[in-house]
């Protein structure tokens, strides 16, 4: 089924964004190793542009977690399916991820990743929806706040859908 999308960050504007957290990220990380761990699926293209631009060392890990159904309505309960081979433990983890909505995802993560005792634990995202959050938590790199819309594109879906557009939209009447 074809959706109307309006574009909000086109696709310059998205990249330009990515390449200027690397270089922050790169300059944070500087003299250290990065554990980087995405979440599967939507941040995958997120997370090879980010890796691509930063200039430390970078491992690159993932792990499944789904909150969402097929529908558009977050439903809290977060499934997490780890495909790790390594353990966290004395590593720099930067948690890699497409969207920032109500936040029970990236806590249950950090739960999960801090009973390893990694050296050092950050979350990267590419959005937030800062006005939908539910628990309290923060992103320390994050490209752009955007509103309380139904996100497609650059690795967000509807459905399955859309990932694969290289600009960032709203996906209208869902
Ligand atoms: P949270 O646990 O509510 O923070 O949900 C985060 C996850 O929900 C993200 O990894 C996305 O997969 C999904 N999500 C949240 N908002 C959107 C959206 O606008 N479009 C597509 N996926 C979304
Ligand atoms: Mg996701």
């Amino acid at each position: 089924m074809e959706h109307e999308i309006k574009t909000l960050i086109p696709e310059e504007e998205v990249e330009k964004k990515i390449v200027e957290l690397a270089e922050r990220i790169s300059r944070d990380y500087e003299g250290k190793t990065i554990h980087v761990v995405g979440i599967l699926r939507g941040a995958v293209f997120f997370m090879t542009e980010l890796c691509k631009h930063v200039t430390v060392p970078v491992k690159c890990d993932f792990i499944r977690a789904s909150s969402y159904g097929s529908g558009s309505v977050s439903s809290g309960d977060v499934k997490v399916l780890r495909q790790m081979d390594e353990t966290l433990e004395g590593q720099d983890v930067l948690i890699v991820e497409d969207i920032l909505d109500t936040g029970y995802t990236l806590t249950k993560l950090k739960d999960i990743f801090m009973s390893e005792k990694p050296a050092s634990l950050k979350i990267a995202v590419l959005l937030d929806k800062t006005e939908r959050r539910k628990v309290p938590i923060e992103a320390d790199y994050c490209g752009f706040v955007v509103p309380d819309k139904f996100i497609v594109g650059y690795g967000l879906d509807y459905d399955q859908q859309y990932r694969n557009l290289p600009y960032i939209g709203e996906i209208k009447d869902v």
